[in-house]
């Protein structure tokens, strides 16, 4: 074991989302998102729950932020629930949506932690969905007078303000493969889609900077390493495609502000989009998009190893020999995580980083005794944690880690079944216990260190 320190004011957090704890769906005036409507049609969530009671978290929050002040937790990533504030997408803002916000946040900062509010964690409300969702452009003036709105309430006593959660996400699995809501399968609607939260991002940026002076503001992307599944030319070129649709599409326009011109190439070849342009592009938009940010979120659960398709488009490989999955089908990769900070570090050069969501799917049954003891868990965040140090250790301005999750949550289209909690929720009756990674979490943010055991490291691991 050898223990690496971290480096002082490394800020140690928690993560959640609105959709997946909060409950009270038609509670103090909420209005239905489109992950409600989604869930309430048959077979589209794997357990055939829905996101209604979630953690009951509008009604247990006080609760909540005891843990995280139990845990020691110096800050808080949660989300806003767009549909709590403007029940109906447009008009006027629910007052009481805007209390619980305000409350939650005065909690917060009582407890000594910094509230690191997300806006848009994919709970678009359904009004705006049945006006055509993120293909339209509206919604981009939508998402504006919401970011207004909400910075107006909070911004005296919030400073760090993230705008989307995963873009990427939200376009491809809501608009095109239809696994997320809405469920459609439409690649037009989702570069549409793309643009749309990448220039919502941009405006929204900028409206929260007039509002909040001295403001920080994100963005969260997922990011994942593409890694050819051999060497050879196609399995190779396989992965340049995976790079470009998956993490150089954000990354590009947010840091240099153009699109990258081999992924726009592969979409005319596979025909999503037309010869000769973007046709969601307008005068002016990549200005917008590119405006400086003051940090960048980073998600990173896995790599993903890619080998050439038949149709142009290439597929990820799951088999791997050796290789070691969560719950979720997602092959623990720790390195996967220095590759990636590097990577963004080097070529795109945001000022700060953060490591916004890492955790992992496990099944957590309680003992004898009522313990969970998730060892794979602890490992599995030490062995991050360790790549995580790497990285600063490299010269990547890391300002910090939040574990996802807080709680075990409504894991979207799963349901239920996929727990990433440091605490265990009974669903029936909504008690929280800790479970054993918890303690350690608690344990390495007082230590602001992590002892790591040098064997542990799936680093070397080759495809
Ligand atoms: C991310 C999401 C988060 C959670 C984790 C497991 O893609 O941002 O809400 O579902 O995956």
């Amino acid at each position: 074991m050898s223990r690496k320190s971290f480096p002082d004011g490394f800020f140690w957090g928690v993560a959640t989302s609105a959709q997946q704890i909060e409950g009270s769906a038609r509670g103090g005036g909420r209005g239905e998102s489109i992950w409600d409507f989604f869930a309430s049609a048959p077979g589209n969530i794997e357990d055939g729950s829905g996101p209604w009671t979630a953690c009951d978290h509008y009604r247990r929050w006080r609760e909540d932020v005891e843990w995280m002040k139990w845990l020691g937790a110096h800050a808080y990533r949660f989300s806003i629930s767009w549909p709590r504030v403007f029940p109906r997408g447009w008009g006027e803002p629910n007052r009481a949506g805007l209390d619980f916000y305000d409350a939650l946040v005065d909690g917060l900062l009582d407890a000594g932690i910094t509230p690191f509010p997300t806006l848009n964690h994919w709970d678009l409300p359904q009004a705006l969905q049945d006006g055509g969702g993120w293909p339209n452009r509206k919604t981009v003036d939508a998402f504006l007078e919401y970011t207004g709105r909400v910075c107006e309430r909070l911004g005296d006593r919030v400073d760090h303000w993230t705008t989307h959660n995963e873009p990427w996400c939200i376009a491809t699995l809501g608009y095109e493969e239809g696994r997320h809501a809405p469920g459609h399968r439409n690649p037009e609607e989702a570069l549409a889609t793309a643009h749309h939260l990448l220039l919502s991002h941009g405006r929204s940026a900028a409206e929260i900077r007039r509002i909040v002076p001295g403001a920080k503001v994100g963005i969260v992307l997922n990011l994942s390493p593409a890694w050819p599944a051999t060497d050879c030319e196609a399995d190779r070129d396989a992965a340049r495609w995976f790079d470009g649709f998956f993490n150089r599409w954000y990354l590009d326009p947010l840091f240099r502000g153009r699109y990258p011109e081999d992924a726009i190439a592969d979409r005319v070849a596979n025909g999503h989009l037309p010869k000769g342009g973007l046709p969601f592009l307008q005068d002016g938009d990549l200005e917008e998009i590119c405006t400086p940010l003051d940090f960048l979120g980073v998600n990173y659960y896995s790599r993903t190893v890619l080998q050439a398709g038949r149709d142009g488009r290439p597929v990820g490989v799951a088999a791997v020999p050796e290789k070691e999955l969560d719950e979720m089908g997602w092959e623990v990769f720790p390195r996967g995580l220095y590759d990636i900070l590097l990577r963004v570090h080097r070529e795109y050069g945001p000022p700060a980083l953060y490591i916004t969501e890492n955790g992992t799917a496990l099944p957590d049954e309680p003992d004898e005794e009522g313990e969970v003891r998730d060892e794979r868990r602890i490992d599995y965040m030490r062995r991050h944690l360790a790549e995580a140090h790497r990285a600063v250790e490299s010269g990547v301005p890391l300002r910090g880690y939040f574990a996802w999750s807080l709680l075990d949550n409504f894991e979207w289209g799963h349901g239920y079944g996929k727990r990433f909690g440091l605490l265990r929720v009974d669903f029936a009756t909504g008690e929280r216990t800790a479970k054993e990674s918890a303690r350690w979490y608690r344990e390495t943010i007082a230590a602001n260190a992590v002892d790591i055991r040098e064997q542990s490291s799936s680093s070397r691991r080759e495809p």
